[in-house]
């Protein structure tokens, strides 16, 4: 195992990653609506805010802190001083937030545990097919870039969502992005949707560990592991 690990705190996924998130590249995390990227992301901040490390987590979603508050209960406010949220509401925005969190983790006054963007991709898709798509694919590629550095320098995971597109040909999803994403991201995870809470979690790619997939079930309190996990 080569580098350091941020452990998810799901014991399924930890092990089908070799311990957690490598802290010093991104991971990507795709899924259809729905299929849990979102809890997926909050969980592992959850986790870090409380152990006293910082959280810069943009938020393009606007749902975060209901979410947190169903998963830290009484611990919400002290949790929550260790978060610096952002929530952008375009692309400009996105990567201005992308920019600014870069450049504090690189600073390296805060102890940051964990970089999030959720999601990387879905003011990006809103500019597809139409006149600002060029610049559209340019702010991604300068924001991934920015990330994956900060990765590498700093020791922070980062940890971004990405939308899905269905393939005309064999009808798989498949992630937005195109290769430039796909090579960014040294660890690649496809969240699929079973029967009610349960969960799929497929590693598409990894630097040092097989692919394989893990499950877990989403409860009120957070993701917990499920089936042989
Ligand atoms: P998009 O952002 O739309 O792409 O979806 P996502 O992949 O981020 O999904 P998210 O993490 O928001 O997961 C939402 C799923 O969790 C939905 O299917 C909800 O019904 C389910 N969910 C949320 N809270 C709870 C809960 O407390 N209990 C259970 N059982 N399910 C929940
Ligand atoms: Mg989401």
């Amino acid at each position: 195992m080569g580098t350091d690990r941020l452990p998810t705190g799901i014991p399924s996924v930890d092990r089908l990653l070799g311990g957690g998130l490598e802290t010093d590249s991104v991971t990507e995390v795709y899924g259809e609506g729905g299929s849990g990227k979102t809890l997926f992301c909050l969980e592992v901040a959850h986790r870090v805010a409380r152990e006293n490390r910082w959280v810069f987590y943009i938020d393009t979603e606007g749902v975060s802190v209901d979410r947190l508050r169903s998963m830290a209960g009484d611990g919400l406010e002290k949790l929550l001083k260790r978060f610096l949220l952002s929530t952008p509401k375009d692309l400009d925005e996105q990567t201005a937030a992308v920019r600014t969190a870069c450049s504090l983790a690189r600073e390296g006054r805060r102890a940051v545990g964990l970089l999030v963007v959720d999601s990387a991709t879905a003011y990006y898709r809103l500019s597809l097919s139409g006149p600002g798509e060029d610049d559209a694919r340019q702010a991604l590629s300068l924001e991934i870039s920015d990330l994956v550095l900060t990765a590498l320098r700093a020791h922070v995971p980062v940890l971004i969502t990405n939308q899905v597109w269905r393939s005309l040909r064999d009808g798989h999803l498949e992630p937005l992005g195109g290769s430039f994403l796909n090579h960014a991201a040294k660890t690649i995870l496809f969240f699929e949707r079973l029967p009610g809470p349960r969960r799929r979690v497929v590693l598409m790619k990894h630097r040092d560990r097989p692919e394989g997939s893990a499950e877990f079930r989403i409860t009120e309190r957070g993701l917990e592991s499920a089936g042989s996990g």
